[in-house]
């Protein structure tokens, strides 16, 4: 059975939204009939994600905003807000990522992750819980396989994320009495995006091992990662919060670790 998602008229906002499967996770939402706001730091990435989303025929915003900027965050939310009303469905997936090992890691460098990854997400739920739809909005933050597996050349990366699964299991608590639901999405592998070409060997040889790593046999897609958020944040799951979802063909969670130690024996990452 193919499932088909409604969402018209819902308002939809997605930070980070506006490349890679984020925006993949944006495109879905616009076609299903949302109207979709987009936030990321650079108004090039904003201009051409706003062009590719109004091809949907909905209404479309597209804001610039660091996640690391609390007051940035809160005022690309309040103009979401102005323009669409409260919002049904919040997602937070802005990241950063690169390659080193903890002792070529210099304190900004470890800092600058958890700050977008880990602190942009608490930016981005404080600041928006004001403007969500209570009861009834649904919370999906965009977590990896780094906050479950120990990877070498990751630390930065697996404390961020670990933090980001915690926050979305306690802020599934906190905003339960208020009817926001909150879970998070773990991506395996996805073709074609900027955290493969950081973190993946590269050329047709990559991609036939991280493949091979794959329990289903094929990277994961953008639309892979959509089709799960959209189920998440439908009234299908409307018992399901406080969930950290793995969507990663089978477990490739754990190959990630190889592919993760192959690329870094290609790419040579920068020593201290
Ligand atoms: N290895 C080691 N340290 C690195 C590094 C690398 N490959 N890349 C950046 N750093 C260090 C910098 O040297 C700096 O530390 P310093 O001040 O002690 O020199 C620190 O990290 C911050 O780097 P900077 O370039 O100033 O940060 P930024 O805010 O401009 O960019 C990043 C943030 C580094 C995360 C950048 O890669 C980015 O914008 N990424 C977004 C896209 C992305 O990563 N997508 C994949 C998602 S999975
Ligand atoms: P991506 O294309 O680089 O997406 C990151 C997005 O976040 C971009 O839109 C970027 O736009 C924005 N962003 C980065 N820093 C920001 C900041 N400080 N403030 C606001 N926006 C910021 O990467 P991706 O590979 O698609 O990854 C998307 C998400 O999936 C991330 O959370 C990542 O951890 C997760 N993930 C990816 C994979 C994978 O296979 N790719 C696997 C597991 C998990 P600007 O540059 O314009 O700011």
């Amino acid at each position: 059975m193919d499932i088909k998602f409604d969402f018209s008229g819902r308002h939809v906002f997605v930070f980070g939204g506006t490349t890679g499967i984020n925006l993949g996770i944006a495109k879905a939402f616009a076609r299903s009939g949302a109207r979709v706001c987009v936030a990321s730091r650079k108004q090039e990435n904003v201009d051409a994600a706003v062009e590719a989303l109004r091809q949907f025929g909905g209404e479309v915003l597209g804001v610039t905003a660091d996640v690391r900027d609390f007051d940035a965050v809160g005022r690309a939310l309040a103009l979401a807000h102005e323009r669409f009303g409260p919002i049904d469905v919040l997602v937070s997936g802005a990241a950063g990522n690169f390659l080193a090992e903890a002792n070529d890691l210099s304190s900004n460098a470890f800092k600058v992750v958890v700050d977008i990854d880990l602190n942009g997400t608490f930016h981005v739920m404080r600041q928006a819980f004001q403007y969500l739809a209570r009861p009834g909005a649904s919370v999906i933050n965009i977590t990896a396989p780094q906050s479950m597996i120990p990877m070498r050349f990751q630390s930065h990366v697996c404390a961020a994320k670990a933090g980001v699964d915690q926050l979305t299991r306690v802020l599934a608590i906190e905003w339960g009495a208020a009817g926001v639901r909150v879970n998070a999405i773990s991506p395996g592998p996805i073709a074609g995006t900027e955290g493969m070409r950081r973190l993946a060997p590269q050329g047709e040889e990559g991609d036939a091992m991280v493949n091979s790593a794959v329990p289903l046999g094929r990277m994961g897609t953008p639309e892979d990662i959509a089709q799960l958020a959209m189920f998440l944040a439908s009234s299908a799951a409307s018992y399901v919060s406080g969930a950290i979802v793995p969507c990663d063909g089978g477990g490739a969670s754990e190959s990630i670790k190889s592919m993760v130690e192959a690329a870094a024996q290609e790419m040579k990452p920068r020593t201290a």
